[in-house]
């Protein structure tokens, strides 16, 4: 039986916090089609980095629920977003995922679009005929220090407070003369909610991810991800340490528990995510003057968690595909004039994210079969470990509340 809106209100109000949500939450068609309308439509998603597209007429197609857009890099070198849909009669404009375009040609009568989104030819449709009102339709789009954001609501939410500390923290990380060296697409056979919560804490680390514990710390404390907010010396003394080299670090979370930027140490002297734990990139992409400066830890609710090192960055984008899967897509970024063989070896600068990912993959989707089953009951968080999942949950259910009461308050206008 699906659930229906008011009884998600209703599902939500009796929500035990400190606990996992119920089980359709996770399984349920119409909870997933209100998180995207509600969420995904609503807020900025990270689709791609910047470097991805570095030349004028580069593309990339970004498939969001029932949205395709299309983000380009103009002849003025300005990334843009537009709706991959043709304004003659609707056809994909981009056929194909990534490519490169002088112009944007419809493939389907040919009405050609220049990089900026104006109609600069349309065959024979008469003398009468205004180009200038078939302009493709746009997608909000602000890059931030390198990674490209895009809303596909009407009216975007203030993204500015975000970009302005993101801007802060990131300026050590050369983005924009990075490349992507690499990157990973796997679909989760779970809800993604259950990735989000799988990533929010480190309770399962132990258990699971013999490479990644090399290097990272699976202490709460050590990350700042606490329910009291008591965080371990090593992290403060790390964070100290970075900002005396003008590298900001301190925690930072939006008061609305979106977003979170914070600096923290890997384990020992460990300067990056290798088995070894020796930097994995000799030409590095960051200006930070030591190798063991940890890792930049950024997330941004629902679509992006982040690992910028003091070699390389790694980027994560999480996207709903329907109640039970999710595409996860991890890039590893590295100089963009480092040389493979040379400067890095993709294998040891790979293999522990990509054995972590199938680790999480494999977790996730336990998770899921076993929420999956009538027997499910919610069951609590650890507050020493999983402060995070709980952060999570409390922004999800005031989000996808509040939008609902909002949507009831406008149809009842
Ligand atoms: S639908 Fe694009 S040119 Fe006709
Ligand atoms: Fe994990």
């Amino acid at each position: 039986m699906p659930v229906m809106p008011h009884s998600v209100q209703d599902l939500l109000a009796r929500r035990v916090p400190g606990y996992s949500l119920e089980q359709p939450f996770y399984t349920d068609q119409s909870i997933f089609e209100l998180d995207l309308e509600n969420i995904h439509y609503k807020e900025w998603l990270f689709a791609i980095p910047a470097c991805e597209i570095p030349k004028a007429g580069d593309y990339v197609i970004y498939e969001v629920g029932a949205y395709s857009v299309v983000i380009v890099r103009g002849n003025d070198q300005v990334v843009r977003a537009f709706h991959n849909s043709c304004r003659h009669r609707g056809s994909v404009l981009c056929k194909t995922k990534k490519g490169r375009n002088p112009r944007l040609v419809c493939p389907y009568h040919q009405w050609t679009y220049d990089l900026d989104g104006k109609l600069l030819w349309a065959r024979d449709m008469g003398p009468d005929f205004d180009n200038s009102k078939f302009g493709l339709s746009p997608v909000h789009c602000r890059v931030i220090h390198g990674l490209v954001y895009i809303c596909l609501a009407e009216n975007a939410p203030d993204i500015e407070p975000f970009a302005k500390a993101a801007e802060q923290y990131l300026a050590p990380h050369d983005l924009e003369n990075s490349k992507v060296a690499f990157e990973s697409t796997i679909i989760e056979k779970a809800n993604w909610k259950l990735v989000w919560e799988n990533n929010r804490e480190c309770y399962h680390c132990g258990g699971n991810h013999p490479s990644l514990c090399r290097t990272f710390p699976e202490d709460a404390r050590a990350i700042g991800s606490t329910s009291d907010g008591v965080v371990a010396s090593v992290l403060d003394d790390h964070v100290a340490r970075c900002e005396a080299v003008g590298a900001p670090s301190a925690y930072q979370m939006a008061d609305s528990g979106e977003w979170r930027l914070v600096r923290v140490p890997l384990l020992g002297e460990a300067e990056s995510y290798t088995l070894d734990t020796k930097a994995a990139v000799s030409l590095p992409n960051s200006s930070i003057p030591f190798k063991n400066a940890g890792s930049l830890l950024k997330f941004h609710y629902p679509s992006t968690w982040n690992h910028f090192l003091s070699d390389h960055a790694l980027v994560f984008r999480v996207t709903p595909i329907s109640p039970m899967e999710t595409e996860v897509v991890t890039k590893w970024l590295v100089h963009k004039d480092a040389v493979e063989g040379r400067d890095y070896d993709l294998k040891r600068l790979t293999e522990v994210w990509l054995a972590t990912n199938a680790e999480d993959k494999e977790v996730v989707e336990n998770n899921q079969r076993g929420i999956a089953t009538p027997a499910y009951k919610v069951g609590p968080y650890s507050e020493i470990h999983e402060a995070g999942v709980a952060q999570f949950g409390n922004w999800y259910a005031k989000t996808l509340s509040d939008r609902l009461t909002e949507t009831r308050l406008i149809a009842a206008e």
